[in-house]
């Protein structure tokens, strides 16, 4: 098995203490396994109980940008091959079983990241179908009004992607794409990926350490010299 590991943090120190709060996370066909990679590794890292979807061209992209052969959740994880998922309280679901526990509105978490999200997948969720696992959890986020997180990636977008976007804000979804910003004056690719997961661990009220936050940076407002 192939896997470029760097960009998931090492959590190889054994299973961390729980938090009591669990997320669901979808990978699907856009661009940027990095930041599901970063994602993945940093909920775990954290205690954090993590159920996890990723869809046959999510599996693609993991394949085409980390050099995956298979799903290695462990890869994405930062978890030492061979160790115990379950232990760490990290769950797969098969994406096509509609059955998954993740699939029920009796199974509660603290919300669902989709990232990257792709513009298909962005339009089943607008649309409300379900015939496949991360669109049924999904839609059962939205209809039982939890945290529901896209991380949309496509540019240019179509008046599809945007009118889709605005029925999922209506609905209660938060639509935050992949933007990087480069205000805190990153030095690496991953200061790039770490400021966009950072700000969706912001949206699910996740601690983390992954990026600078402005106010402490020296030329925020008060803080730089005249
Ligand atoms: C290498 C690669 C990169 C892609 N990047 C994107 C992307 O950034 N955004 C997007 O919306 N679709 C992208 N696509 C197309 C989606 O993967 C395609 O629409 C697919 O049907 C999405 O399926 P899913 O939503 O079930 O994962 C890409 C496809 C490939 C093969």
């Amino acid at each position: 098995m192939t896997t470029d590991r760097t960009f998931a943090l090492d959590n190889a120190d054994g299973p961390k203490a729980p938090t009591g709060r669990r997320f669901v996370v979808a990978i699907t066909g856009a661009s940027g396994a990095w930041y599901a990679q970063r994602l993945i590794s940093a909920l775990v890292g954290s205690g954090h109980e993590l159920h996890l979807a990723v869809t046959d061209y999510g599996k693609r992209l993991l394949h085409d940008e980390l050099g995956m052969t298979g799903l290695d959740v462990h890869a994405l994880a930062g978890l030492p091959e061979g160790a115990d998922l379950r232990e760490h309280r990290v769950f797969v679901h098969p994406s096509k079983d509609v059955g998954a526990t993740i699939a029920s509105g009796s199974f509660r978490h603290d919300g669902m990241i989709v990232m990257p999200c792709s513009s298909n997948t962005l339009g089943a969720a607008a649309s409300g179908v379900g015939d496949k696992l991360v669109y049924r959890a999904m839609a059962v986020a939205l209809k039982e009004r939890l945290p529901l997180i896209l991380c949309h990636r496509e540019s240019p977008l179509s008046l599809i992607d945007i009118e889709n976007m605005r029925r999922l804000t209506m609905a209660g979804a938060i639509i935050a794409p992949t933007n990087p910003a480069f205000y805190l004056g990153p030095t690496s690719l991953t200061d790039v990926v770490d400021f966009v997961v950072s700000r969706v661990l912001d949206l699910v009220h996740v601690k983390h350490g992954l990026s600078m936050r402005w106010e402490d940076h020296p030329l925020a407002s008060g803080k730089a010299s005249d």
